[in-house]
């Protein structure tokens, strides 16, 4: 399985749980030093993996190499997701709004699209997007945040 954002917060949680369910664990993220100190506390069931997930070309080498050390993905998690500084719309920077929807929504995108190939040589399985309740409800001055999170969700 392959998780993304999984050098800290939910998803290095997401990666010890899984580990201790005996899965083998490709963390994927852009914090190489925690990530790494992450896979090696996880021992030889873990890979970390250098991975900015609004980058395509990061993808496809991080399924190839995923795939050499545990054969095909049967679970992606698209959990990385970044917030952008509190603002109104009038207020607001468009290079957050840029920043925020490529790694929130463009991420996951990228991600099924490199690794759907995989999880069919698996034999199916399953992805995961991390999504956020603000994505129905909405939240005020997170405007990138939330059409992020609300258009993974279906
Ligand atoms: N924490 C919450 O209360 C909460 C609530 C709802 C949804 N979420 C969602 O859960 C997910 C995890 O949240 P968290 O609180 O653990 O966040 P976090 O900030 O603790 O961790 C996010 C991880 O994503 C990584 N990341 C950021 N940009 C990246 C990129 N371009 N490529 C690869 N990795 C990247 C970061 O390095 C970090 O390790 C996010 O998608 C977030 O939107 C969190």
């Amino acid at each position: 399985m392959l998780i993304t954002g999984a050098a800290g917060g939910q998803g290095a949680s997401h990666a010890r749980g899984f580990a201790s369910e005996g899965a083998k664990v490709v963390l994927a993220d852009v914090r190489e030093e925690s990530g790494r100190a992450l896979a090696d506390d996880l021992g030889e069931q873990a890979l970390f993996i250098t991975l900015d997930v609004s980058v395509a070309s990061d993808w496809d080498a991080a399924v190839k190499q995923a795939e050499s050390r545990f054969g095909p993905i049967s679970i992606l998690v698209n959990n990385a997701g970044v917030l952008a500084p509190s603002a109104s719309i009038a207020d607001s920077d468009p290079a957050d709004w840029d920043h925020v929807i490529a790694v929130n929504l463009k991420g996951p995108y990228l991600g099924v699209r490199a690794a759907a190939p995989s999880l069919k040589r698996a034999g199916g399985g399953a992805i995961i997007n991390i999504a956020s309740t603000s994505g129905h409800v909405g939240t005020p001055m997170i405007a990138p945040y939330v059409s992020s999170k609300w258009g993974c969700e279906d």
